[in-house]
């Protein structure tokens, strides 16, 4: 083997060293010293065997560039496709994040069974036989994925010049190791060479790559942050594991928007695709109960129905407690303070639980009035009818704020057979005729008349 020259730098200030060390003599930042390679030996990494090496790029005009066929590959999945933006695009790069078992391995391994081109599954983790024994669950028949147990990227390279698959999914780049540097799998200089070495094999031959990355404690993607710099697509996997339904969202996408979400639900057989996810997150119950309310958010450009609960009841020990699940806790305690100081209610020494049903996180500010209404139907102990729906912002002085795309709202909302949707007096809406009356609202006093 060929000696390859590496050294190490500071990440903090570029101060170069001959051996690793804690700390930087220069900037006395500590653990920023980094292995990285500065010269390969050659024929080292992916060199593809048809491209000569040496092809430079010329600059041309940019209306003479030529975007006709931005072909994309279909991925047979309406959620992966929607997230991505309408496909994969050849020769890119996508980053899968997510928690351990939230089902990583089994999107990847179930998108691949689904396609009908080759493609090229390698694993560091599992053996053969388990992945075979998981996607018999899955998809039992294809004969178009191949299954690859390595972790040495030249041992990588090899098994795909000779297979030269149209696609090729790696679980997980944590695992994955290159000769030509010293370090063990999963440190920052290994995860930095090995997705080089993809990167250049991805965009010589405009084969895709997948890769899925193991995240940190605290939700970062595990692996230096340059990482999410050098794919052109992160995608995150979140969820409750103790929940069924699980969110693909695109934290960043250089072919696409980053507003898309995909919604799938676990089930024994796979991740079932959930195209219509209104109907499944509003739980049917026949009888009215105090505490819940529905809010019309949106995730995405896709409308939600989303149901929210709350308790309110008194604080038996000297502090009340204030908990949210799936909601912001800082923006309940606002809410809290608004309904106290504008609508008069003492909630100072009562304890309130919000929880979003579903195991979702809700981020648009849209829900805010279906928490408060939640809330007050709980204190009240007086359950809302359960036809209604709530649709906006509240401020910090009682108002009920406007909030964007109202009106895709409210149609989602008379598609799922609501009476009334409360949405903000500020609000413009030119939607000629409802059959779903539409209730405008400008003041938090205003909906404690309507509901108590
Ligand atoms: P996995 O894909 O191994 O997670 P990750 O790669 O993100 O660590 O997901 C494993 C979990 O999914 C495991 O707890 C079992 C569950 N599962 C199902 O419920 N149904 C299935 O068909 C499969 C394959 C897995
Ligand atoms: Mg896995």
């Amino acid at each position: 083997m060929a000696k390859v020259k590496t050294t190490f730098f500071c990440q903090n200030c570029g101060t170069q060293y001959a051996k690793w060390q804690g700390q930087c003599n220069a900037c006395k930042e500590w653990n920023t010293i980094v292995e990285e390679v500065i010269q390969k030996p050659e024929k080292s990494d992916w060199k593809s065997p048809t491209s000569p090496t040496k092809r430079t790029s010329v600059p041309l005009r940019i209306n003479e560039i030529d975007n006709s066929k931005e072909a994309r590959l279909d991925t047979f999945d309406g959620e992966f496709n929607r997230v991505l933006g309408g496909g994969i695009v050849p020769g890119s790069l996508t980053l899968l994040g997510g928690e351990p078992g939230i089902g990583k391995s089994t999107l990847l391994l179930q998108i691949s069974l689904k396609l009908p081109y080759k493609t090229l599954y390698v694993s560091g983790e599992e053996s053969q036989k388990q992945i075979k024994m998981r996607a018999e669950r899955i998809n039992p028949e294809n004969n178009n994925c191949y299954i690859l147990t390595e972790t040495k990227t030249q041992n990588i390279f090899k098994q795909i010049e000779a297979l030269e698959p149209d696609i090729v999914i790696i679980d997980s780049i944590q695992t994955l190791h290159s000769d030509y540097i010293e370090s063990s799998s999963g440190s920052i200089s290994q995860i930095k060479e090995c997705t080089t070495e993809l990167i250049k094999f991805a965009k010589e031959t405009a084969t895709p790559v997948l890769l899925i990355g193991h995240i940190t404690k605290d939700g970062n993607i595990a692996g230096p942050k340059i990482l999410e710099h050098m794919v052109d697509t992160v995608l995150q996997f979140e969820g409750d594991r103790n929940h069924v339904f699980r969110i693909l969202r695109a934290h960043k996408n250089r072919f696409g928007s980053t507003n898309e979400l995909g919604i799938y639900e676990m089930q024994g057989s796979g991740l079932r695709e959930v195209s219509n996810p209104s109907e499944i997150l509003i739980s049917k119950k026949d009888e009215e109960l105090s505490g819940n309310a529905i809010a019309a958010t949106l995730e995405g450009m896709r409308p939600l129905m989303i149901e929210v609960q709350a308790l309110v009841s008194t604080a038996v020990y000297g502090t009340p407690q204030r908990s949210a699940t799936g909601f912001n806790a800082k923006r309940l305690n606002m809410l809290l303070a608004v309904l106290e100081k504008r609508a008069g209610f003492r909630l100072g020494a009562k304890d309130v639980f919000l929880n979003i049903t579903g195991g979702i996180n809700v981020d648009d500010p849209a829900i805010d009035l279906a928490v408060v209404a939640s809330i007050l139907s709980s204190n009240e102990d007086v359950a809302l009818q359960k036809d209604i729906c709530f649709a906006a912002e509240v401020g910090l002085s009682g108002e009920i704020r406007p909030v964007q795309r109202v009106e895709q709202r409210i149609l989602e909302a008379e598609k799922l057979g609501f009476s009334t949707i409360f949405v903000s007096k500020y609000n413009k809406i030119s939607l000629k005729k409802t059959v779903i009356k539409v209730q405008l609202i400008s003041k938090i006093e205003d909906l404690v008349t309507e509901l108590i």
